[in-house]
């Protein structure tokens, strides 16, 4: 069964068609790079799957699940199987690491536990486990504020794994990153898929990173599906027919990325 599976997935704006007729799938285990320019529709397609967006038409499946026909505690459910990863990182700065880890498994435990901050202990040893598989174990007790943005976003997925989500979905995690850190938290994204078998749709802009990190590359240009191929078959070609004319100025390498804005 497919960890995540859309079909026929439309999304309007007014004039903006930002999604048309979009069909995909992620299986367990999987690292899918999703490439596309900016206004691709990338960050529409990750709200329509968590349903800050309802779709105009389509449909999305997690896990088998239909999301649009769950309802209170199923929906809750539901979404706990979905981890978020953004590119801005969006920890809890004047928490530690751990208690931003912790804070993934909310869902998991009852809300007078949160309010009083009293984790059971195998909380806090799952939590601190995760922490050690993405390598920041040692930085269990430091401020989240005061770590660098790669290390930050190695937070979240160590949150994503407390959570115990089984597919996860990253809008950019390396977006703001310098080429190091990047490739550092690709890793422990690959890591992750590889080892616990969660399945990873990854929004990226760098074709490069796309291709030596991902299993598979699904590109969007102006709402549309414009390829799913292995990662080793997105060529020179299918890079042109995804930037097209402005191939030139695309956010191909380490160079661009480099120039680019930091957010
Ligand atoms: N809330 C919104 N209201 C109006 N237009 C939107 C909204 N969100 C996205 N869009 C438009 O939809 C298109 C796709 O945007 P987005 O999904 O953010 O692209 P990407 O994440 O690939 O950069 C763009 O043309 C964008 O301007
Ligand atoms: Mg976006």
């Amino acid at each position: 069964m497919a960890a995540l599976r859309l079909s026929g997935l439309s999304k309007r704006f007014g004039e903006t068609l930002a999604l048309e007729d979009v069909s995909l799938a992620v299986e367990p285990g999987e690292f899918v790079a999703l490439l596309g320019p900016s206004g691709a529709g990338k960050s529409t397609l990750f709200r329509c799957v968590t349903r800050l967006l309802r779709p105009d038409a389509g449909r999305v499946e997690v896990l088998g699940r239909d999301m649009a026909a769950l309802r209170g505690r199923a929906l809750r459910e539901a979404r706990r199987n979905v981890g978020l990863i953004f590119q801005q990182f969006n920890l809890i700065g004047r928490l530690d690491a751990l208690g931003n880890v912790l804070a993934g498994r909310l869902g998991h435990v009852p809300t007078w536990r949160v309010v009083l901050r009293t984790f059971p202990g195998r909380d806090r040893q799952l939590a601190l486990a995760a922490l050690d598989r993405v390598g920041l174990l040692e930085k269990a007790y430091q401020r989240a504020d005061s770590l660098s943005g790669g290390q930050q976003q190695r937070v979240a997925i160590a949150r994503v794994l407390a959570q115990r989500a089984r597919l996860v979905l990253a809008d950019e995690p390396v977006a703001s990153l310098d080429p190091h850190s990047a490739e550092a938290v690709l890793s422990a994204l690959r890591a992750i898929a590889r080892d616990e078998g969660i399945a990873v749709l990854c929004a990226l802009h760098q074709v490069d990173l796309a291709r030596r990190f991902a299993d598979r590359v699904v590109a969007l240009r102006d709402g549309r599906l414009l390829l799913q191929t292995d990662a080793a078959g997105f060529d020179e070609h299918a890079f042109r027919a995804l930037y097209g004319a402005c191939a030139e100025d695309a956010p191909a390498g380490a160079e661009a990325r480099e120039k680019a804005p930091a957010a």
